[in-house]
């Protein structure tokens, strides 16, 4: 991939370790819990793993508090369709977060429950978090075991690092997250995983970047960007005259009355990422 000549590594070497990590411990669990971000769905998961990953799986669109909650309810519809189960959730208010263990429980694991009841057999549901880095596994982990946090004793088979948590009578959890490598499928994917905060800043042009996602919110949200910014937004403003605005307006200034592009850069995508401008979404679903 290349954002404005800097080029950003496919398959770093930690994140390779990570996968094999991940398939080491496939055989362990029943499910999957895959988090990617409500405000890039798509991009913000890692497909390639499709291939590897046969667990049944649930995705959890997470940061719907950030994310436009039309389009957020629309790519669960677009997911469910798809036979694929996904829920809207936020790590940080907890909104969702009941829904996970009903969904295996009614949905994603049904058939393998029914089997084991039929067996005889009652074993607690095993589950694992992964996704790409900074869509929230860390968040979800804490929120998920927040009431339960007694450790699952070591038993045999598991080796001592391995620690499972008990989420319920019927459902434990790897307390281990893993972690994907984004998949900078085209330009365009990886400037949205850049924009949230998932490829890391150091290769990245902020200047460009962050014009970028001003030609993206003035295009589909610049109400949000008015209102936050109080800026006018007019037909004939272009990226760079509504980013000059917004640094005006903050009084982002250097000697000379020039703007501060890099301070203005840098604030610009801090308070796209930490929410500030508002539920803003990037990626919508085909219809
Ligand atoms: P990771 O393990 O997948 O890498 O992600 P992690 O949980 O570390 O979360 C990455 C950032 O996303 C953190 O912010 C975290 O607070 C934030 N986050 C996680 N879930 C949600 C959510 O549902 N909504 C919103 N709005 N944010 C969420 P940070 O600024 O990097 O750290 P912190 O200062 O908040 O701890």
């Amino acid at each position: 991939m290349d954002i404005e000549g800097k080029t950003i590594q496919w398959f770093p070497g930690h994140m390779k370790k990570a996968e094999r990590l991940i398939q080491a411990n496939l055989s362990l669990v029943d499910g999957i819990i895959e988090i990617t971000d409500a405000r890039i769905p798509l991009s913000g998961r890692s497909t390639y793993l499709d291939k590897f990953i046969s667990k049944p799986r649930l995705i959890l669109l997470n940061k719907s508090d950030s994310a436009d909650g039309k389009i957020t309810s629309d790519w669960v519809s677009f997911y469910n369709r798809q036979n694929v189960a996904a829920l809207a959730v936020s790590a940080k208010t907890g909104a969702g977060i009941d829904k996970i263990l009903p969904a295996f429980r009614e949905n994603v694991l049904k058939e393998l429950i029914e089997k084991r009841a039929k067996k005889g057999i009652s074993v607690p549901l095993r589950l694992m978090v992964i996704g790409i880095p900074n869509v929230g596994k860390s968040a979800l982990i804490n929120r998920l075991t927040k009431t339960s946090s007694a450790k699952v004793e070591d038993r045999p088979g598991v080796t001592r690092q391995k620690q499972w948590v008990k989420l319920s009578k019927d459902a434990e959890l790897l307390d281990m997250p893993g972690i994907l490598s984004p998949k900078y499928e085209d330009q365009f994917a990886a400037q949205k995983l850049a924009f949230i905060g998932s490829v890391r800043d150091e290769v990245i042009d902020t200047e460009f970047l962050a014009y970028k996602l001003i030609e993206l919110l003035t295009a589909d949200y610049s109400g949000l960007l008015t209102a936050r910014y109080k800026i006018e937004i007019t037909e004939t403003d272009d990226s760079i005259s509504v980013f000059k605005k917004i640094a005006a307006k903050r009084g982002m200034l250097i000697r000379g009355g020039e703007i501060d592009t890099e301070r203005a850069c840098i604030m610009i995508l801090d308070e796209f990422r930490g929410g500030k401008i508002g539920r803003i979404s990037l990626e919508k679903p085909n219809k």
